[in-house]
């Protein structure tokens, strides 16, 4: 194949997408529009009700992107100044800042090599009388081990809450993420697998006076039902407007078909990449379902590889290249070295993925790569 500069195969691509639904979308801001209610009204309402339904949660709070349900949830759970908040370091930064917003400190605890997903054997090294809670990342749409993190939490009397921006969806023995831990945090940026136009989050929680307490945070602290200009708490102005919960209305529709493509297309990566020196990652078993926001391998000549899928016109990225805990944000926290952390953040690679990525194009990815390793 002649190399050439120019993208075919796109890391990932709403166009099919937006191809589809773009009339239904269309249709549906011009009801928001039309509706005159522009602030927490029927279609935040709706989408509230129907995405709590559609994880099994009993609450799901919209808000106004996935940082400020991570910070929302973590206040509700009880965190605040001075508290220890057990986090992942190779994660998106707002997994951290959500902590440091708070005058918390984020302690970084190292990955399971397999599922790069907080280890919980490291998490319990990691817990000192300041510890409050743990926040998992189900990090590319793979579960973190619930199990492990959950009975640590209960040992030690911590609160659990789940960073769930990229897992829309993911299953762990078969339960949603979101609605297993006391709080769940998505994001809704438009990459994601279920994205708004725009930014756009939610927080979910199983308790209802957690549920409320934030309704109260995302909404100035005012009470959900109670008088105007009356606040219970200190809040902020963090809600999820109506035409961003009218256009997610519509996508929620077509989430699990959606997800079932993006697994089709993982599974037929793992057939194809099969017997490379890669470590692949896995869909999952056991009521386990990883929903692939991203399709990420991991390779010791990644650097190499990357530029050689690029030549070939084929789209990747680096998830993540620095993780948290060397970051200049974060140079003021004495980190230990987190040696599993650092091999993914040089050796991870995400290849495309999207609902719509068709078989010939997986086929087209997984040659290039067989190229790559004279295969
Ligand atoms: C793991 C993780 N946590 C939190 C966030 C923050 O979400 P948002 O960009 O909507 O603030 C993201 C999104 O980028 C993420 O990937």
């Amino acid at each position: 194949m002649k190399p050439t500069t120019q993208t075919q195969i796109p890391l990932l691509s709403l166009k099919k997408q937006h191809e589809r639904i773009g009339a239904d979308m269309r249709q549906a801001l011009v009801r928001a529009l039309d509706s005159g209610a522009f602030i927490l009204g029927p279609e935040v309402r709706q989408f509230e009700t129907e995405f709590a339904a559609a994880l099994g949660s009993r609450h799901a709070v919209g808000v106004s992107n996935g940082t400020d349900a991570l910070r929302i949830a973590l206040e509700a759970v009880g965190v605040g100044p001075q508290d220890e908040v057990l986090v992942p370091s190779f994660t998106f930064i707002a997994t951290a800042t959500a902590v440091s917003a708070l005058g918390a400190k984020p302690v970084f605890v190292d990955i399971d090599p397999d599922t790069m997903t907080m280890a919980a054997a490291d998490a319990a090294q990691a817990v000192t009388p300041r510890a409050k809670a743990i926040l998992p990342v189900h990090l590319f749409g793979q579960p973190a081990d619930m199990d492990g993190l959950l009975a640590l939490a209960r040992e030690k009397g911590l609160k659990v809450v789940e960073d769930c921006a990229q897992a829309h969806l993911t299953s762990y023995k078969g339960r949603t993420v979101g609605a297993i831990a006391d709080a769940g945090a998505f994001s809704f940026y438009p990459s994601k697998n279920l994205g708004a136009v725009g930014d756009a989050g939610a927080v979910t929680a199983q308790d209802d006076a957690l549920a409320e307490s934030c309704r109260q945070l995302r909404n100035c602290g005012r009470v959900t039902g109670g008088p105007a200009y009356r606040h219970a708490r200190v809040g902020q102005n963090c809600r999820l407007d109506e035409l961003q919960a009218a256009v997610l209305r519509v996508k929620l529709k077509h989430l699990t078909k959606w997800t079932e493509g993006r697994r089709q297309a993982a599974a037929r990566y793992i057939e194809g990449l099969a017997g490379l020196p890669l470590r692949l990652p896995d869909l999952g078993q056991g009521g386990s379902r990883h929903s692939f926001h991203l399709f990420v391998i991991r390779c010791d000549r990644r650097d190499e590889l990357a530029r050689h899928l690029t030549e070939r016109g084929i789209g990747n990225a680096v998830y993540y290249p620095i993780p948290i805990h060397q970051q200049p944000a974060y140079q003021g926290l004495a980190a230990r070295g987190l040696p599993r952390t650092e091999e993914a953040a040089r050796t991870a690679l995400a290849l495309p993925m999207y609902p719509e990525l068709e078989p010939s194009e997986v086929d087209l990815v997984c040659r290039a790569v067989k190229d790559f390793f004279g295969k």
